[in-house]
Protein backbone atom coordinates (compact mmCIF):
# COMPACT_ATOMS: atom_id res chain seq x y z
CA UNK A 1 0.00 0.00 0.00
CA UNK A 2 1.52 3.13 -0.51
CA UNK A 3 1.68 6.38 1.56
CA UNK A 4 0.01 8.39 -0.64
CA UNK A 5 -1.58 7.90 -4.17
CA UNK A 6 -2.87 10.78 -5.98
CA UNK A 7 -5.04 9.44 -8.66
CA UNK A 8 -5.77 11.58 -11.62
CA UNK A 9 -6.44 14.71 -9.71
CA UNK A 10 -7.87 17.98 -11.17
CA UNK A 11 -8.35 21.14 -9.56
CA UNK A 12 -9.70 24.23 -11.11
CA UNK A 13 -11.02 27.58 -9.27
CA UNK A 14 -13.37 30.77 -10.37
CA UNK A 15 -15.52 27.92 -12.11
CA UNK A 16 -13.17 26.33 -14.28
CA UNK A 17 -11.11 29.45 -15.75
CA UNK A 18 -7.75 28.54 -13.51
CA UNK A 19 -6.86 24.92 -13.80
CA UNK A 20 -4.73 24.30 -11.55
CA UNK A 21 -4.37 20.56 -11.53
CA UNK A 22 -4.64 18.62 -14.53
CA UNK A 23 -4.94 15.04 -14.38
CA UNK A 24 -2.03 14.74 -11.22
CA UNK A 25 -1.38 10.71 -10.41
CA UNK A 26 1.67 9.43 -8.56
CA UNK A 27 2.23 7.12 -5.68
CA UNK A 28 4.28 7.92 -2.89
CA UNK A 29 6.27 4.38 -0.89
CA UNK A 30 6.01 3.70 2.28
CA UNK A 31 9.25 5.49 3.80
CA UNK A 32 10.13 7.44 0.87
CA UNK A 33 11.51 10.66 1.15
CA UNK A 34 10.12 12.52 -1.88
CA UNK A 35 9.91 15.98 -3.27
CA UNK A 36 7.78 17.75 -4.86
CA UNK A 37 8.75 20.70 -6.87
CA UNK A 38 7.76 23.21 -9.71
CA UNK A 39 7.76 27.23 -10.13
CA UNK A 40 5.55 29.87 -7.97
CA UNK A 41 2.08 28.61 -9.76
CA UNK A 42 2.60 25.39 -10.91
CA UNK A 43 -0.20 23.62 -8.15
CA UNK A 44 1.98 22.07 -5.43
CA UNK A 45 -0.03 23.96 -2.88
CA UNK A 46 -3.45 23.15 -4.12
CA UNK A 47 -2.10 19.33 -4.63
CA UNK A 48 -1.27 19.25 -0.78
CA UNK A 49 -4.38 21.22 0.27
CA UNK A 50 -6.36 18.49 -1.42
CA UNK A 51 -4.41 15.92 0.38
CA UNK A 52 -4.74 17.88 3.78
CA UNK A 53 -8.71 17.50 3.25
CA UNK A 54 -8.61 21.88 3.13
CA UNK A 55 -9.40 22.06 -0.39
CA UNK A 56 -12.39 19.75 -2.43
CA UNK A 57 -10.71 18.25 -5.47
CA UNK A 58 -12.47 18.77 -8.90
CA UNK A 59 -12.14 15.05 -10.18
CA UNK A 60 -10.18 12.66 -9.21
CA UNK A 61 -9.17 11.12 -5.43
CA UNK A 62 -6.31 10.96 -2.76
CA UNK A 63 -5.56 8.11 -0.30
CA UNK A 64 -3.31 8.14 2.63
CA UNK A 65 -2.54 5.03 3.94
CA UNK A 66 -5.12 3.46 1.64
CA UNK A 67 -8.06 5.78 3.18
CA UNK A 68 -9.49 8.69 0.84
CA UNK A 69 -8.99 12.14 2.03
CA UNK A 70 -13.25 12.78 1.38
CA UNK A 71 -14.86 9.52 2.28
CA UNK A 72 -12.95 8.28 5.11
CA UNK A 73 -11.25 12.15 6.19
CA UNK A 74 -10.45 11.34 9.76
CA UNK A 75 -8.17 8.37 9.43
CA UNK A 76 -6.61 10.18 6.80
CA UNK A 77 -5.97 13.01 8.39
CA UNK A 78 -4.51 11.41 11.50
CA UNK A 79 -2.45 9.39 9.55
CA UNK A 80 -0.55 13.23 7.97
CA UNK A 81 1.34 15.94 9.69
CA UNK A 82 0.97 18.82 7.62
CA UNK A 83 3.20 21.85 7.61
CA UNK A 84 1.27 24.57 6.11
CA UNK A 85 2.69 27.43 3.42
CA UNK A 86 1.19 29.78 5.32
CA UNK A 87 1.98 31.19 8.67
CA UNK A 88 -1.61 30.33 10.75
CA UNK A 89 -1.63 30.31 14.66
CA UNK A 90 -3.53 30.82 17.72
CA UNK A 91 -2.51 34.21 19.38
CA UNK A 92 -4.13 33.40 22.63
CA UNK A 93 -1.71 29.82 23.01
CA UNK A 94 1.98 29.54 23.98
CA UNK A 95 3.98 27.26 22.49
CA UNK A 96 3.32 24.15 24.72
CA UNK A 97 -0.46 25.04 25.47
CA UNK A 98 -0.58 25.26 21.65
CA UNK A 99 1.08 21.97 21.04
CA UNK A 100 -0.83 20.21 23.82
CA UNK A 101 -3.77 21.16 22.16
CA UNK A 102 -3.01 19.69 18.68
CA UNK A 103 -2.49 16.25 20.42
CA UNK A 104 -5.54 16.67 21.71
CA UNK A 105 -7.59 17.36 18.40
CA UNK A 106 -6.18 14.34 17.14
CA UNK A 107 -6.98 12.11 20.97
CA UNK A 108 -3.26 11.63 21.81
CA UNK A 109 -3.39 12.46 25.75
CA UNK A 110 -0.37 12.18 27.83
CA UNK A 111 2.23 13.25 25.62
CA UNK A 112 5.05 15.48 27.52
CA UNK A 113 7.99 13.52 26.92
CA UNK A 114 7.54 13.65 22.97
CA UNK A 115 6.45 17.39 22.85
CA UNK A 116 9.46 17.47 25.47
CA UNK A 117 11.58 16.13 22.61
CA UNK A 118 9.95 18.50 19.77
CA UNK A 119 10.76 21.34 21.52
CA UNK A 120 14.54 20.39 21.84
CA UNK A 121 14.80 19.34 18.45
CA UNK A 122 13.52 22.17 17.10
CA UNK A 123 15.38 24.81 18.96
CA UNK A 124 12.01 25.95 21.12
CA UNK A 125 12.88 24.80 24.37
CA UNK A 126 13.21 28.08 25.55
CA UNK A 127 10.03 29.52 23.97
CA UNK A 128 7.61 26.44 25.38
CA UNK A 129 5.74 29.36 27.56
CA UNK A 130 6.40 31.98 25.15
CA UNK A 131 3.15 33.26 24.12
CA UNK A 132 2.60 32.55 20.06
CA UNK A 133 2.48 36.73 19.91
CA UNK A 134 5.52 36.80 20.88
CA UNK A 135 7.48 34.70 18.41
CA UNK A 136 9.32 35.67 15.53
CA UNK A 137 8.76 34.63 11.97
CA UNK A 138 11.53 31.75 12.09
CA UNK A 139 10.23 30.27 15.59
CA UNK A 140 6.26 29.98 14.38
CA UNK A 141 7.52 28.27 11.65
CA UNK A 142 9.24 26.18 14.04
CA UNK A 143 6.08 25.46 15.93
CA UNK A 144 3.80 24.88 13.43
CA UNK A 145 6.78 22.22 12.28
CA UNK A 146 6.44 20.66 16.03
CA UNK A 147 2.56 20.80 15.57
CA UNK A 148 2.49 18.68 12.36
CA UNK A 149 4.06 16.19 14.24
CA UNK A 150 2.77 16.40 17.51
CA UNK A 151 0.62 13.31 17.09
CA UNK A 152 3.50 10.99 15.39
CA UNK A 153 1.82 10.92 11.76
CA UNK A 154 3.66 8.46 9.48
CA UNK A 155 3.10 11.01 6.54
CA UNK A 156 4.92 14.02 7.10
CA UNK A 157 3.96 16.75 4.67
CA UNK A 158 6.10 19.71 4.63
CA UNK A 159 5.18 22.77 2.23
CA UNK A 160 8.12 25.02 1.66
CA UNK A 161 9.34 24.96 5.39
CA UNK A 162 12.32 26.53 5.04
CA UNK A 163 11.20 29.31 3.43
CA UNK A 164 12.58 32.10 5.08
CA UNK A 165 13.93 31.05 7.85
CA UNK A 166 17.67 30.92 9.15
CA UNK A 167 20.45 28.42 8.47
CA UNK A 168 20.58 27.27 11.87
CA UNK A 169 16.96 26.05 11.69
CA UNK A 170 17.21 24.56 8.22
CA UNK A 171 20.25 22.49 9.55
CA UNK A 172 18.35 21.14 12.65
CA UNK A 173 15.20 21.10 11.06
CA UNK A 174 16.84 18.73 8.34
CA UNK A 175 18.49 16.45 10.63
CA UNK A 176 15.40 15.59 12.55
CA UNK A 177 13.04 15.06 9.39
CA UNK A 178 15.86 12.83 8.12
CA UNK A 179 15.96 11.55 11.72
CA UNK A 180 12.01 10.56 11.11
CA UNK A 181 12.68 9.29 7.42
CA UNK A 182 15.00 6.84 8.64
CA UNK A 183 12.85 5.87 11.54
CA UNK A 184 10.13 5.22 8.88
CA UNK A 185 8.09 8.21 8.34
CA UNK A 186 7.62 8.72 4.79
CA UNK A 187 8.17 12.64 3.98
CA UNK A 188 6.51 14.83 1.22
CA UNK A 189 8.70 17.85 0.77
CA UNK A 190 7.92 21.29 -1.56
CA UNK A 191 10.96 23.71 -1.93
CA UNK A 192 12.39 26.12 -4.07
CA UNK A 193 15.46 25.66 -2.88
CA UNK A 194 17.06 22.73 -5.10
CA UNK A 195 20.24 22.27 -3.30
CA UNK A 196 17.97 20.86 -0.04
CA UNK A 197 15.70 18.84 -2.72
CA UNK A 198 18.78 17.34 -4.04
CA UNK A 199 20.07 16.61 -1.01
CA UNK A 200 17.30 14.59 0.60
CA UNK A 201 14.74 13.60 -1.56
CA UNK A 202 14.81 9.93 -3.45
CA UNK A 203 12.50 10.52 -5.60
CA UNK A 204 11.40 13.80 -7.00
CA UNK A 205 8.43 15.01 -9.39
CA UNK A 206 8.36 18.68 -11.05
CA UNK A 207 4.84 20.05 -11.63
CA UNK A 208 4.62 22.73 -14.00
CA UNK A 209 1.32 23.93 -15.09
CA UNK A 210 -0.92 21.48 -13.01
CA UNK A 211 1.04 18.26 -14.74
CA UNK A 212 3.77 15.91 -13.38
CA UNK A 213 6.19 17.10 -16.26
CA UNK A 214 9.22 15.33 -14.56
CA UNK A 215 8.81 11.94 -12.21
CA UNK A 216 11.56 10.35 -11.48
CA UNK A 217 14.69 9.12 -8.66
CA UNK A 218 16.80 11.81 -8.01
CA UNK A 219 20.02 10.04 -9.30
CA UNK A 220 18.35 9.71 -12.57
CA UNK A 221 17.32 12.75 -12.89
CA UNK A 222 20.70 14.09 -12.50
CA UNK A 223 22.12 11.21 -14.67
CA UNK A 224 20.28 10.75 -17.47
CA UNK A 225 20.24 14.70 -18.04
CA UNK A 226 23.26 16.69 -19.33
CA UNK A 227 26.02 15.45 -16.21
CA UNK A 228 28.37 18.42 -16.68
CA UNK A 229 27.92 21.83 -17.41
CA UNK A 230 30.95 23.80 -18.98
CA UNK A 231 31.38 27.27 -17.95
CA UNK A 232 33.02 30.48 -18.73
CA UNK A 233 33.03 34.13 -19.42
CA UNK A 234 33.50 35.64 -22.75
CA UNK A 235 33.00 39.03 -24.99
CA UNK A 236 32.77 37.74 -28.48
CA UNK A 237 29.92 35.89 -30.12
CA UNK A 238 29.89 32.48 -29.89
CA UNK A 239 29.86 30.15 -33.35
CA UNK A 240 26.49 29.64 -33.96
CA UNK A 241 26.21 25.94 -33.39
CA UNK A 242 27.34 25.92 -29.37
CA UNK A 243 25.12 29.91 -29.54
CA UNK A 244 22.08 27.39 -30.10
CA UNK A 245 22.68 24.97 -27.03
CA UNK A 246 24.18 27.71 -24.54
CA UNK A 247 22.36 29.20 -21.78
CA UNK A 248 24.18 32.98 -21.90
CA UNK A 249 23.60 35.48 -19.30
CA UNK A 250 25.58 38.84 -20.16
CA UNK A 251 29.17 37.28 -20.01
CA UNK A 252 28.17 34.19 -18.35
CA UNK A 253 27.98 31.53 -21.27
CA UNK A 254 26.43 27.64 -19.72
CA UNK A 255 26.80 24.85 -22.73
CA UNK A 256 25.93 21.32 -21.44
CA UNK A 257 28.13 18.53 -22.22
CA UNK A 258 27.42 14.44 -21.90
CA UNK A 259 30.67 13.38 -21.25
CA UNK A 260 34.52 14.56 -21.41
CA UNK A 261 34.93 13.68 -25.02
CA UNK A 262 31.60 16.34 -25.51
CA UNK A 263 33.73 19.10 -23.55
CA UNK A 264 36.52 18.81 -25.81
CA UNK A 265 34.85 19.16 -29.08
CA UNK A 266 33.65 22.31 -27.44
CA UNK A 267 36.71 23.72 -26.44
CA UNK A 268 38.29 22.84 -29.83
CA UNK A 269 35.41 24.67 -31.79
CA UNK A 270 35.93 27.52 -29.47
CA UNK A 271 39.61 27.60 -30.35
CA UNK A 272 38.77 26.91 -34.00
CA UNK A 273 36.53 29.84 -33.82
CA UNK A 274 39.50 32.35 -32.45
CA UNK A 275 36.44 32.93 -29.42
CA UNK A 276 38.47 33.82 -26.27
CA UNK A 277 36.96 32.02 -23.00
CA UNK A 278 37.85 33.35 -19.51
CA UNK A 279 37.50 31.71 -16.20
CA UNK A 280 36.40 28.76 -17.62
CA UNK A 281 34.84 25.83 -15.03
CA UNK A 282 33.68 22.24 -15.52
CA UNK A 283 30.70 21.42 -13.10
CA UNK A 284 28.75 18.60 -12.45
CA UNK A 285 24.89 19.68 -13.81
CA UNK A 286 22.48 19.67 -10.22
CA UNK A 287 19.37 19.92 -10.08
CA UNK A 288 19.04 23.40 -11.14
CA UNK A 289 19.83 22.92 -14.06
CA UNK A 290 17.93 19.54 -15.07
CA UNK A 291 14.93 22.07 -13.22
CA UNK A 292 15.15 24.61 -15.41
CA UNK A 293 16.57 22.13 -18.85
CA UNK A 294 13.06 21.05 -18.06
CA UNK A 295 10.67 23.70 -17.21
CA UNK A 296 12.59 24.90 -20.86
CA UNK A 297 11.34 21.91 -22.83
CA UNK A 298 8.17 22.41 -21.40
CA UNK A 299 7.89 25.95 -22.68
CA UNK A 300 8.86 25.36 -26.22
CA UNK A 301 6.61 21.85 -26.51
CA UNK A 302 3.65 24.54 -25.55
CA UNK A 303 5.02 26.65 -28.44
CA UNK A 304 4.73 23.53 -30.67
CA UNK A 305 1.47 22.78 -30.02
CA UNK A 306 -0.01 26.53 -29.23
N1 LIG B 1 -8.13 30.05 -3.81
C1 LIG B 1 -7.75 30.22 -5.09
N2 LIG B 1 -8.56 30.86 -5.97
C2 LIG B 1 -8.20 31.04 -7.25
N3 LIG B 1 -7.03 30.60 -7.77
C3 LIG B 1 -6.19 29.95 -6.96
C4 LIG B 1 -6.49 29.73 -5.57
N4 LIG B 1 -5.47 29.06 -5.01
C5 LIG B 1 -4.55 28.87 -5.98
N5 LIG B 1 -4.99 29.40 -7.15
C6 LIG B 1 -4.28 29.34 -8.45
O1 LIG B 1 -3.93 28.00 -8.71
C7 LIG B 1 -2.64 27.90 -9.30
C8 LIG B 1 -1.74 27.01 -8.46
O2 LIG B 1 -1.46 27.66 -7.21
P1 LIG B 1 -0.67 26.95 -6.03
O3 LIG B 1 -0.76 27.82 -4.84
O4 LIG B 1 -1.14 25.55 -5.91
O5 LIG B 1 0.83 26.95 -6.62
P2 LIG B 1 2.21 26.56 -5.93
O6 LIG B 1 2.85 25.58 -6.83
O7 LIG B 1 2.02 26.20 -4.52
O8 LIG B 1 3.03 27.93 -6.01
P3 LIG B 1 4.11 28.60 -5.00
O9 LIG B 1 5.44 28.01 -5.37
O10 LIG B 1 4.05 30.05 -5.37
O11 LIG B 1 3.69 28.32 -3.59
C9 LIG B 1 -2.15 29.34 -9.45
O12 LIG B 1 -2.47 29.77 -10.75
C10 LIG B 1 -2.95 30.09 -8.41
O13 LIG B 1 -3.11 31.43 -8.80
MG1 LIG C 1 2.69 26.90 -2.73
Amino acid sequence: MPAISFQNVSKTYRGGQVKALDGVSFDIAQGEFFGLLGPNGAGKTSLISILAGLAQASGGRVLVQGHDVVSDFAAARRALGIVPQELVFDPFFNVREALRFQGGYFGVHNNEAWIDELLQNLGLADKAEANMRQLSGGMKRRVLVAQALVHRPPVIVLDEPTAGVDVELRQTLWQFIARLNREGHTVLLTTHYLEEAEALCGRIAMLKQGRVVALERTSELLKGRASTMLRFKTDAALPANLAAQARITGRIVQIKAHDAAEVESILTTLRAANCPVEDLEIGRADLEDVFLEIMQEEEQKKGVTA
